[in-house]
């Protein structure tokens, strides 16, 4: 539908409305109960989340009913006075009843195809149900594993994390969310949710103008870039004013920089959080601060229910406010054709639901975020050398747990367990012994066994929301196994799964061979058997840096140099014990090939305002079997109007190479991809020398250098 059509839809619906069926579409509750039917009738709800939100994706939802939602569709359609359809959210954050990876786990894929098919299949079947808007992607930066929502990004790096956001953003939205196999999708939650203090969810964040608009701003600005259609505002606060009440974020940047014209809605309750602030006196001064800061809509708090309509009577809140708020949500109703068809099928919707081509897609993402990080004389793939295998842990025999967080309509029994599926791939002539929870027995049957695979890592329930760790080694009890099992000294290989990076520096120094995989989905179980006995070649790359100790946190590749750069002596930043370094870098992952860099070329040694320098590389599989790559592409600022990073991510492909192939891998360099919010508070790439390296990760590859020949200021 033609947006001057639907602006003038909107128009004349808007002029109709009373104040109080204004403040109804700014007011959304959660699952609808008996109690709202009188408030559907008279208007006083815009929207619902099919979920009870307070469990915050840690607990099994009802299942969504299409018939009771199209029921409640039809109460406020044909009973209220001005028929305005309900949208009906839920988070579908990384599939519906087909469970992917959770995102951290997608963005290790490395493959925005990856993603943008993973989310066109949980819009095709939350749609098919009678959702119409998803509270995803979650793009918040995350430099801190001990907060648990880091399993919810797309990682530390704001180039992997656009490239995922807008990914993500199509396939939820696709050219049309009102098709009735899309979505509208939901960036959250804006912004630098990820930098709390101490990793502890909600807590306080205080980043500088420069690290909000250098890291935590391009994934948003990639979501809004790719059509997002509306934005979640979050809990925290940053550097004093609560981001629910911060018309800088909301109303400057978000709308007038960026002309974003979608709309904002509050996390869960946040409104009236900022009471528990401090920034407000009452539920009335909420509402107030947060309409007045740019959000469009109250999720759940009721603020703006019970004290919108007065505020504007009292003139504490202008009328046109209002009025913008709900032409932005009538908008959005229009965008989802709504107003058309504001019901949905329900004879379509059952017979795609974990359907055969959806689980495909599934096990080709999860298999595709399997990182390889160690393996020590070959011991992986599984073949010949071993003919007695026993596989062990406490996440051997897992199904639910491969969900991982925020997980609200998986069934366990679509899961088949990782040692089930070992047992089921092994070659002819394999013995396969799965062993239960008792350490001695699971030496017992090791010390008969050729090599060991022990399942290892994190219940998804010390992952998500409000689910922080002061920790991060392996949870209770399980270190303690690993280093028992190793002492056999029976070739041990680990296989961990988890939903944040974990400091295993004693595994990675006495365990030869270990897979590691970001709570794979529904099809866990098969693409981790896979990888294991060489079906898959690992390709995953990490999307966030593993740190050797918590107390290394924050720690990521994209760092300051500092007046004094790290070194190990005296007068520099370092440790007095221990490495400052990571224990494994952000884009490491190896695989059952090797890859070999080759023949750096630039086409020109200097880079015009207007021009561009092409950057390639040579990249050979110089093994005996085809591998995927990802072949990264990294800038630094050598001299910058402020400090810029030692290294940032620019750009990168994931390539097959077939054994014996090599490729020539060209990247395209332009001014924007060296822009950065200056010391003057403008946004642009400066003039000056830079270094470009092509490699397999944020410390490896091949350098060259070249020059801007001036500043270029650019849109951000
Ligand atoms: C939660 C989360 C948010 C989610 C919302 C609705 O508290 O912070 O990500 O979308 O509430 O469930």
């Amino acid at each position: 539908m033609q947006t001057r059509s639907i602006n003038l839809r909107v128009d004349e619906l808007l002029a109709r409305m009373t104040l109080e069926e204004k403040v109804g579409q700014m007011t959304q509750v959660g699952v609808l109960q008996d109690e709202h039917v009188e408030m559907v009738r008279s208007g006083a709800i815009g929207s619902s989340i099919v979920a009870s939100s307070a469990w915050a994706g840690h607990e099994d939802q009802p299942d969504v009913v299409v018939d009771r939602l199209n029921e409640w569709q039809r109460l406020a359609v044909q009973e209220s006075r001005l028929g305005i359809p309900l949208l009906m959210a839920r988070d579908v954050i990384h599939g519906f009843r087909t469970i992917f990876p959770i995102p951290l786990g997608q963005a290790a894929t490395w493959s925005p195809e990856l993603v943008e098919r993973g989310a066109a299949v949980a819009a095709r079947e939350a749609a098919g149900v009678g959702i119409h808007w998803t509270f995803a992607p979650m793009v918040d930066i995350a430099r801190d594993p001990r907060w648990g929502r880091i399993a919810e990004g797309y990682g530390e790096d704001p180039v992997l994390a656009s490239a995922m956001a807008a990914a993500a953003v199509r396939g939820f939205q696709g050219d049309d969310p009102a098709a009735p196999d899309r979505l509208m999708a939901c960036a959250k939650h804006f912004a630098a949710y990820g930098a709390s203090e101490g990793g502890r969810d909600y807590d306080t964040v205080d980043v500088s103008e420069r690290t909000l608009r250098d890291v935590h701003l391009p994934s948003f600005r990639a979501a809004v870039r790719a059509g997002v259609g509306t934005l979640m505002s979050a809990f925290h606060e940053i550097g004093g004013v609560p981001v629910t009440a911060n018309s800088h974020l909301l109303t400057g940047i978000l709308r007038r920089e960026w002309g974003f014209d979608g709309l904002v809605i509050s996390d869960w309750n946040a409104v009236a959080e900022l009471i528990d602030h401090g920034v407000a006196r009452d539920r009335r001064d909420a509402a107030r601060l947060a309409v007045l800061a740019g959000v469009d809509v109250d999720m759940c708090s009721g603020c703006y229910r019970d004290h919108l309509a007065e505020l504007v009577r009292s003139n504490d809140v202008p009328a046109a406010t209002v009025d913008d708020s709900v032409r932005r949500i009538l908008r959005t109703k229009f965008r989802l054709g709504l107003f058309e068809q504001p019901f949905t099928d329900n004879h379509r919707s059952r017979t795609i639901l974990h359907c055969a081509e959806h689980v495909a897609a599934a096990r080709e993402t999860a298999a595709a975020g399997i990182v390889l990080l160690r393996n020590e004389g070959g011991l992986l793939p599984l073949g010949k050398r071993c003919s007695r295998l026993v596989i062990a842990g406490p996440l051997a025999q897992a199904r639910r747990e491969l969900f991982g967080t925020w997980t609200l309509n998986g069934v366990e029994s679509d899961v088949a367990a990782i040692a089930d599926c070992v047992r089921q791939t092994a070659p002819r002539g394999m013995t396969v012994t799965a062993v239960g929870g008792l350490v001695d027995e699971i030496c017992s049957a090791a010390r008969k066994s050729d090599m060991v695979v022990l399942v290892v890592g994190e219940h998804p329930n010390r992952s998500g929301e409000a689910h922080s760790v002061d920790q991060l080694g392996l949870p209770p009890g399980q270190g303690e196994l690993v280093r028992t099992l190793a002492a056999l000294c029976k070739p041990l290989i680990l296989v961990v799964v988890s939903g944040r990076p974990l400091a295993l520096t004693w595994e990675a120094e006495h365990v030869p061979a270990i897979l590691w995989t970001f709570h794979p989905g529904g099809e866990g179980g098969p693409a981790v058997a896979d990888a294991l006995f060489g079906r898959i070649n690992p390709s995953g790359r990490l999307p966030v840096t593993m740190p050797r100790s918590v107390g290394q946190i924050p720690l990521y590749y994209s760092r300051k140099n500092t007046g004094r750069p790290p070194a190990t002596c005296r007068f520099r930043s370092h440790y007095i014990e221990g490495s400052y370094r990571p224990l494994f870098p952000f884009g490491f992952g190896l695989s059952y090939t090797r890859f070999e860099y080759s023949d750096l070329e630039l086409s020109a040694a200097t880079m015009s305002a207007d021009g561009q320098v092409c950057v390639a590389a040579r990249v050979t599989n110089v093994g005996d079997r085809s591998g995927d790559e990802v072949v990264q592409l990294y800038v630094r600022d050598l001299v910058g109007s402020v400090t810029r990073p030692v290294a940032e991510l620019k750009s990168f492909r994931r390539i097959r190479l077939e054994p014996g192939e090599g490729r020539r891998v060209e990247f395209v360099l332009r001014p924007e991809h060296l822009a950065f919010w200056r010391l003057d508070g403008t946004w642009g790439a400066e003039a000056g020398e830079f270094t470009v390296r092509i490699g397999p990760n944020a410390v490896e590859g091949l350098e060259g250098r070249f020059t801007l020949d001036n500043a270029v200021a650019q849109a951000e």
